[in-house]
C-alpha cells in the first residue's frame, strides 16, 4: 500500500476495527470478509479490488452504514449536539434513525448499476437528494450548476435531456455530481466506471478524482482498473480464502 499524505491531527473519515461483514439471512448473519484495520485519512482516496462474489458491495454498503457489520467496530467523526469539535464515535450500535442522520450529513454512495431516474432530466436527476431535503430551485440551481460544470456536464444542452437518453459514460457522470450535489464528506464508489470503454472510463474517473480532491471528499472505490487505481492514494484488495473468511488487505 502505498500513503502520499500524511494523515493530519484530525480524526480519521472513517476507521475499521476487526470489523466483519456480511448479510443477515433466514438463518441469522451470514460473515462474508473481514477487516483487521482499515483507516481512511480525511481526503484521502483508497481503492479495493477483489473477485466476483468475494464481498466487496457487501463490505462498501456498510462503511456507508446502510448494512450493519455482523460483529467488530465502524469509527466515524461525529460532531455532537453543541460542540464544534468532532468526536470519535463506533457506528456498529447506533440505531437506524442516527445511522440516517450520519449519511444525510456526510455520506454519498454511487451504486453498481446506476440508480438513475430514466425518465427524468439531467437536471432532476441531479437535484433529486436536495429535492428530498425540501430545497426549491432558487436553492438548488447553484450547487447544481457548479457540480456539473466541474464533471464537464452542459446543462444548456444536456440539462433537460432525459436521462434514458444519454450514453453510459454521461449517465455515469450524472450518477458522481448527483452524489457530489450535497457536498459529502465521504464518497463510496462501487465500480463507477465498470461499464465504460477504455477512453471514457479514463475521462470519467479523472473528474471523479479531480472532483473529489478539489472538495476535500475522502473517497473509497471499487474498482478493477488496476492502472487508474495508481492514482489514488491507498490501494486495498480482497484476499479469498479457502477456509476460513475473505479478508481486506493492502495490494
Ligand atoms: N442479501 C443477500 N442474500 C444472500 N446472499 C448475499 C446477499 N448479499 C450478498 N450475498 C452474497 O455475498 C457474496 C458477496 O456479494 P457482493 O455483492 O458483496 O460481492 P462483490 O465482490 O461486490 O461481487 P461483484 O464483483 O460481482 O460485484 C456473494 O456470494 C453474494 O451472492
Ligand atoms: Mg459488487
Amino acid at each position: 500500500m502505498t500513503s502520499r499524505t500524511n494523515s493530519n491531527a484530525s480524526p480519521p473519515a472513517l476507521e475499521a476495527c476487526d470489523l466483519v461483514v456480511g448479510y443477515h439471512g433466514p438463518d441469522g448473519p451470514a460473515s462474508i470478509l473481514t477487516t483487521h484495520h482499515f483507516v481512511l485519512p480525511q481526503g484521502h482516496s483508497a481503492s479495493i479490488k477483489g473477485k466476483t462474489g468475494s464481498g466487496k458491495t457487501t463490505l462498501l454498503q456498510t462503511l456507508g452504514l446502510m448494512l450493519r457489520p455482523v460483529s467488530g467496530r465502524l469509527l466515524v467523526p461525529v460532531v455532537p449536539p453543541r460542540r464544534t469539535e468532532p468526536a470519535v464515535r463506533n457506528t456498529a450500535k447506533m440505531t437506524r434513525k442516527v445511522l440516517d442522520r450520519l449519511i444525510r450529513d456526510g455520506f454519498s454512495y454511487i451504486f453498481q448499476s446506476p440508480e438513475l431516474v430514466d425518465n427524468w432530466d439531467v437536471t432532476n436527476n441531479v437535484a433529486l437528494p436536495l429535492l428530498a431535503r425540501g430545497m426549491v430551485r432558487a436553492q438548488y440551481e447553484g450547487p447544481i450548476e457548479a457540480v456539473c460544470d466541474e464533471l464537464d456536464l452542459d446543462l444548456r444542452q444536456l440539462g433537460g435531456r432525459a436521462v434514458g437518453t444519454l450514453s453510459g459514460g454521461e449517465k455515469q457522470r450524472v450518477s458522481i455530481a448527483r452524489a457530489l450535489v450535497t457536498n459529502p464528506r465521504i464518497l463510496l464508489a462501487d465500480e463507477p466506471t465498470g461499464s465504460l470503454d477504455p477512453e471514457t472510463k479514463t475521462r470519467v474517473f479523472d473528474l471523479l478524482r479531480q472532483a473529489c480532491k478539489r472538495r476535500a471528499v475522502s473517497l473509497v472505490l471499487v474498482t478493477h482498473d488496476t492502472e487508474l487505481v495508481q492514482q489514488l492514494d491507498d490501494q486495498y484488495r480482497v484476499a479469498v480464502h479457502a477456509d476460513k473468511l475473505n479478508e481486506l488487505v493492502a495490494a
